[in-house]
């Protein structure tokens, strides 16, 4: 059961200290001055510090953005980056590396941590399961391990792939069965996060759609450049989703950092729709023939990893829990598409 981490005697429940000498360093680097940030009652305020992995990528830079807009100290810890954001520190980091991923969190010393770096390509995933299994399994277990050395919160990024999809309405209790490469690491990643890191949040999504902010591929981005140029995209009518625009999953993955809530979550509003449905939305939204959208079933895809069917989720836990308000698919796609 989710619940606030505040109430336990768990590491995540250590106040912060406000002297923290890393902390000091990363906003020397940041502002080019001493430390000096300042609250609205005059008084001096070090904002809290969020450390991301894979911020160069689709939903990464979206949270990199996100909490520097709330306020926070954020370091975006990737292999490489293509598009900074003025304010984020970046640090090089491979995860599968544990000395430097233990290095770089201890060194830094951030409140919380958001784990968003993974190998998230379902097929290639399934073309190099050694590879995905290093990046998926041992760098999530580098990271939460440093995690819990330096008592950051961890906000963990998984996946409803680690369902069957016989079912659909999935609840954060069912049982994990998942049917690709891909799933399998992440429920690995899972248990891994629950053994070294067990106040950690599991933030689990079913699909996120968005535009990429410092790098990363998009759903929507592939679909919407298909529609636009007049080429059919083929979407699994019999694919079922629980979608989460973008800028709402960084809302409430930021949100969770703060929170310090402890165990798992699926993100997204009440809706189940499928991947063919999701586009025919978008290319209305576009104003193109909607003929384009074509509902080609998964078995028909040539060279695609399985897929679960219904994969949706039950969301009534992030209903209760968060402030973040989950919108459903016609308003997250005029909030990421604008409209
Ligand atoms: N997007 C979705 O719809 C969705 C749905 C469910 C769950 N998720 C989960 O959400 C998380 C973020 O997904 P995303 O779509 O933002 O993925 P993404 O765009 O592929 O971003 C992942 C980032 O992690 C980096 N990375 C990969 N291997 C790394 C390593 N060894 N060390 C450091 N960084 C590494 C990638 O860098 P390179 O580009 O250099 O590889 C990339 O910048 C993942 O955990 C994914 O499983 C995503």
């Amino acid at each position: 059961m989710l619940s606030p981490a505040r109430e336990r005697s768990g590491p995540s429940a250590t106040p912060r200290f406000p002297s923290h000498p890393a902390r000091t360093r990363l906003i020397d680097r940041r502002r080019g001055t001493a430390l000096q940030c300042v609250d609205a009652t005059g008084g001096p305020r070090v904002p809290k510090v969020l450390l991301v992995t894979g911020g160069s990528g689709f939903i990464g830079g979206h949270v990199l953005a996100t909490a520097l807009a709330a306020g926070w100290g954020v370091i975006n810890a990737d292999r490489a980056q293509a598009a900074p954001i003025s304010g984020v520190d970046f640090r090089e980091l491979d995860i599968t590396d544990e000395a430097a991923a233990g290095a770089l969190i201890s060194d830094a010393r951030p409140d919380a941590v958001i784990h968003c770096a993974a190998i998230g390509d379902i097929d290639e995933a399934e073309r190099d399961p050694y590879f995905t299994w290093r990046v998926n399994v041992n760098g999530t277990a580098n990271v939460a391990r440093a995690a819990a050395q330096t008592r950051a919160h961890l906000v963990f990024l998984s996946t409803s792939t680690i369902f069957d999809g016989k079912r659909g309405n999935c609840i954060e209790e069912d049982p994990p069965n998942p049917l690709n490469v891909y799933g399998h690491t992440k429920v690995a990643a899972e248990y891994a996060i629950r053994v070294l890191h067990p106040a950690a949040t599991i933030a689990r999504i079913s699909m996120a759609y968005g535009y990429p902010r410092t790098g990363g591929a998009s759903f929507l981005t592939r679909v919407e450049q298909a529609l636009r140029s007049g080429k059919p995209t083929n979407q699994p009518g019999d694919e079922f989703r629980t979608p989460i625009d973008v800028l709402t999953c960084a809302d409430a993955l930021v949100e969770l950092a703060g929170t310090h809530t402890q165990g798992t979550i699926h993100l997204g509003p009440r809706e189940r729709i499928s991947r063919y449905d999701f586009a025919l939305k978008v290319a209305r939204r576009l104003g193109v023939d909607e003929r384009l959208v074509q509902d080609r079933r998964a078995q028909t895809l040539p060279g695609r990893a399985p897929r679960p069917k219904d994969v949706s989720f039950d969301t009534t836990r992030a209903h209760h829990m968060l402030r973040t308000k989950l919108l459903d698919t016609d308003r997250g796609l005029a909030r990421v598409m604008g409209g």
